[in-house]
């Protein structure tokens, strides 16, 4: 399996981290990663996480300003694709088509060849802009998994509930993660 990861400069880019370190425990599924420089950024202010230790996760690291690696074109297979977090302005590229960088040309490649792209889009509040992209990304086949927060499964630690995050996300790609507490039921 090959999977594509996107961090961007959203708040929360330790979720990116997690979710490579998660996927390194898998040598089956080969990751390609890319940063944008809103999350370099983001790492640097909201984070101690050097960007050697996060790109050591990943199995390829891609320049976002290489429009001709690999995963620009289709005719490289990939399973997908997972931006997270997802800045307002990835989410606004991805939704319209406009591929400036690797990481928004890797998710349109997606789109175009019918493969899973999951976005992790994280702002707050929302504005009717930041809405109405997030459902043009829907309505054009994005999976929309916004990092809410979880109260039914004893999250009781961001930790927890990054995991939960990370959790629903593998879910799309039929990727087991024994960290992930699902719901049970309540009798
Ligand atoms: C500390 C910090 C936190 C930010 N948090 C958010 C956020 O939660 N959501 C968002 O859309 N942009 C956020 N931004 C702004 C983005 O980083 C900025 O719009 C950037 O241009 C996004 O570009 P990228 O998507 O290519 O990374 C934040 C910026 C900084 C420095």
């Amino acid at each position: 399996m090959r999977l594509i990861i996107g961090i961007s400069g959203a708040s929360g880019v330790v979720m990116g981290y997690h979710m490579l370190k998660v996927l390194k425990q898998i040598p089956e599924i080969e990751t390609h990663l890319i940063l944008t420089e809103g999350a370099i950024k983001n790492f640097e202010c909201e984070t101690e996480i050097l960007i050697d230790d996060v790109t050591v996760l990943a199995d390829v690291v891609h320049s976002n300003k290489n429009l001709a690696a690999s995963i620009s074109s289709g005719s490289f297979k990939t399973d997908g694709m997972v931006v997270i977090p997802c800045s307002m302005k990835t989410v606004s590229g991805i939704a319209s088509g406009y591929a400036t960088n690797l990481l928004i040309r890797a998710a349109d490649v997606c789109i175009k060849e019918g493969r899973k792209v999951v976005i992790v889009p994280r702002e707050m509040p929302m504005s009717r802009i930041h809405l109405r992209n997030i459902k043009e990304a829907a309505d054009n086949g994005c999976i929309v998994i916004p990092p809410m927060l979880t109260f039914y499964n004893g999250s009781n630690s961001v930790e927890k509930q990054v995991n939960h995050i990370i959790g629903k996300i593998l879910m799309q790609f039929n990727i087991e993660f024994k960290d992930f507490v699902p719901w049970e039921g309540c009798e």
